[in-house]
């Protein structure tokens, strides 16, 4: 793992400073971690995480994601995340297989990146996601593995919020960059993909203590799907864990909706 991104995680045991040991990172009081062949770091300490992504819905998304469906909001991401100087750390806390971060750190030559996820599947895709990324195994709601103040760029791309987190581990003049669904977001896939239209009253709720919205972005574009594509995007979400596989056309149309949600800290 990049030296600079080992001095700002933290031992999730005792919050004690951690450092690197021959295969595993380790904190003074004697909590080790070993660090996986395939290039991150479990830090979830022994919990069992609720509702992981699972290796299938993981190796869907990856799939999706690289057909390009949402490059739009990865460039749209890596706009509003720069341009920066004097290098720093971005984040990118739920951030599956770490697509969004690896098109944020292209667009910040001298950042460093580090993905969060709860999903051992992801982190370990995550790893890999770009020459400058490392990953951690981490839960957002048992507090981040984190020291305060390490990140300048916090993102977090349908994934859960923890506002007091977030918060604490972005610096003061740092930015916190936020996508969600809109409720028409996949409109055109059967079965439909639920999104709870409560969403932005809920995001603000959530969020509206710790950050002060900047502004909002909406990405909203029209997608050709083959009936993989379709399979794969209704795959990668949470309806995959209950809902039957469904029959599609050999070719529909689909809907990406989505807002990039620009926030800085509150003070
Ligand atoms: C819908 S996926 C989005 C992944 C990625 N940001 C993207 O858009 O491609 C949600 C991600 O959040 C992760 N996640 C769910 N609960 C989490 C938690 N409590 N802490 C950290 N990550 C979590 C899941 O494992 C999954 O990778
Ligand atoms: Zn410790």
């Amino acid at each position: 793992m990049h030296a600079e991104i080992v001095a700002r995680l933290r031992c999730p045991v005792c919050r004690e400073v951690l450092s690197e040991l021959p295969g595993a990172l380790g904190c003074r009081t004697g909590h080790r971690f070993d660090l996986a062949r395939q290039g991150y770091v479990n830090l979830l300490a022994g919990r069992v995480p609720a509702s992981p992504d699972t290796a299938e819905m993981v190796a869907a998304r990856a799939s999706v994601l690289g057909s390009g469906l949402f490059a739009p909001v990865a460039n749209g991401l890596a706009a509003a995340a720069g341009p920066l100087h004097d290098g720093g750390l971005v984040l990118d806390i739920g951030a599956g297989t770490g697509y969004y971060l690896a098109a944020v750190l292209d667009r910040l030559p001298s950042y460093l990146g580090l993905a969060v996820d709860v999903s051992t599947p992801a982190v370990r895709r995550a790893a890999r996601s770009h020459p400058r990324a490392d990953a951690v195994a981490a839960d957002t709601w048992h507090g981040l593995p984190l020291a305060d103040d390490c990140a300048d760029v916090l993102l977090n791309v349908f994934a859960p919020r923890n506002g007091a987190e977030f918060h604490r581990v972005l610096r003061s003049s740092g930015r916190l960059l936020v996508v969600t669904p809109r409720p028409d977001h996949l409109a055109g896939l059967e079965p439909p993909v639920a999104v709870d239209p409560a969403k932005a009253e809920r995001l603000d709720a959530t969020l509206g203590s710790w950050f002060h919205l900047e502004h909002s972005s909406e990405y909203v574009y029209e997608v050709s799907l083959s009936a993989a594509d379709a399979h794969r995007l209704v795959a990668m979400g949470p309806s995959a864990r209950h809902a039957p596989p469904a029959a599609f056309p050999p070719r529909l149309c689909a809907t990406i909706s989505v807002t990039l949600h620009h926030y800085s800290p509150r003070p």
